[in-house]
């Protein structure tokens, strides 16, 4: 699946020691399907060179307003109305500061300034030392590019190329790629708060032993992922699983099911949508020693008693808010035969409004999923694909439903 299929990319670099990322940046694009055309300043040019980004977007590289190999002589008109989104990684103080005026003495500048706002967005990635992130007037214009239309990215944090520490580093060039993937998503969600569950749930016998599950996790965090590109605000309770956090997400980790039930109830108070797809342990042990169960030599294994865990679906499905759709709650059901049957039967005893069935072992610690999802009123199935495709298709349907019944 390549996000950006189909995509033109004007990728702008102006002056900053972060330009060595854009070269990976620029791969990273290309990779996911886009075309890249790199425009670089001359304070760009002491740190990389046009070659190195020539080779990697295969493209001549602009650089100057005065290039008479364009046949109009009008490069910042030709590439600022053949571009997709404009991109500017690492966008420098200075640079923010030329674009917050609407200045345009060189390529770049007037380029931006140039493109159709309506039709060109235009994404800034500011790179530079702490302090001259923090400064007022660098904060000032980046409230006024905002203000502007323009879309000012995050900065990281830690170390700095200048030995101190603090914000200001240029994103990496995957959290770039993932932004301006997002970038490109409808924003059927926003102004809502999802709500997603998440992988298995451990349950301890002792300190060293406990009862869980093959769930990998994916599917949740897919979920959460295209919730937060749709212009959800996005908490994620996720149990035990070693999968990065979707750029956006808020994580509360958790281990156990109690412990997923007491997380979720305290977000679901202020959440629109909940999406649990967490594989909750049905049972827990009844007791949890204290200390290792050690063996007695008599032969004999432990007897272990357990007790049913809660469930989270149906407890937060039938809470006020939920009942008065405020909340709207969709399940999961990981089936191993009939999946139509049993998921329709299943969103009868969870009470939600939409329930999503798959085929459990076709689907555990898969990259990809087959999915049906049960309304009171038809059913609608969704082919094989990756993840993070079939959680956006989710998620436009559960927009669909919570329009239709607004
Ligand atoms: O009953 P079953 O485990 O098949 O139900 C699956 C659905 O219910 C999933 O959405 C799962 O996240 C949710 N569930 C839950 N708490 C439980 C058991 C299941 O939230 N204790």
């Amino acid at each position: 699946m390549k996000d950006l299929a189909g995509k033109h990319i004007v990728l702008g670099l102006t002056g900053g020691i972060a330009c060595y990322k854009a070269a990976e940046l620029c791969r990273a694009l290309i990779k996911d399907g886009a075309t890249v055309q790199v425009v670089m300043t001359d304070a760009a040019q002491q740190f990389i060179t046009p070659i190195t980004m020539q080779a990697l977007s295969n493209r001549p590289v602009a650089g100057s307003q005065w290039d008479a190999s364009e046949p109009n002589n009008m490069a910042h008109i030709n590439l600022s109305r053949e571009a997709d989104a404009v991109l500017i990684a690492p966008c420098s103080a200075d640079f923010m500061a030329k674009l917050a005026q609407g200045r345009a003495d060189d390529l770049l500048s007037l380029l931006c300034l140039a493109r159709p706002l309506d039709k060109v967005p235009l994404l800034l990635a500011p790179a530079m030392n702490r302090e001259m992130w923090a400064h007022p007037a660098t904060q000032r214009n980046a409230a006024q590019l905002q203000a502007d239309g323009a879309t000012v990215l995050a900065v990281g944090g830690g170390d700095q190329a200048c030995g101190e520490t603090g914000d200001g580093r240029m994103l990496e060039p995957q959290e770039l790629l993932e932004d301006l993937v997002a970038f490109f998503q409808p924003k059927l969600l926003a102004g809502h708060h999802v709500l997603v569950t998440a992988g298995p749930t451990y349950e301890a016998i002792d300190p060293v032993r406990g009862i869980t599950n093959l769930s990998s996790g994916k599917m949740g965090f897919a979920v959460a992922r295209a919730a937060r590109e749709a212009g959800a605000q996005v908490t994620l309770v996720a149990g035990p699983v070693h999968l990065p956090t979707p750029r956006g997400v808020r994580r509360i980790d958790v281990k156990s099911a109690a412990d997923m039930l007491t997380a979720t109830v305290n977000v679901a108070e202020d959440a629109t949508v909940f999406v649990a797809t967490a594989a909750v342990a049905d049972w827990r042990p009844a007791q949890t020693a204290e200390q290792k169960i050690k063996k007695d030599g008599s032969g004999q294994p432990p007897m272990l008693e357990f007790v049913e865990n809660p469930d989270i679906l149906a407890t937060i499905a039938q809470s006020p808010r939920a009942q008065a759709a405020e909340l709207f709650c969709v399940g999961f059901a990981a089936e191993s035969e009939d999946l139509l049957a049993n998921s329709q039967a299943k969103r009868l005893r969870k009470g939600v409004p939409l329930l999503v069935g798959n085929i459990g072992p076709a689907t555990f610690g898969q990259d990809d999923n087959a999915l049906l999802l049960v309304r009171e009123v038809g059913v609608e199935s969704l082919a094989r694909a990756p993840k993070l495709e079939l959680a956006r298709e989710l998620i436009a349907a559960c927009a669909r439903q919570i329009r239709a019944k607004a």
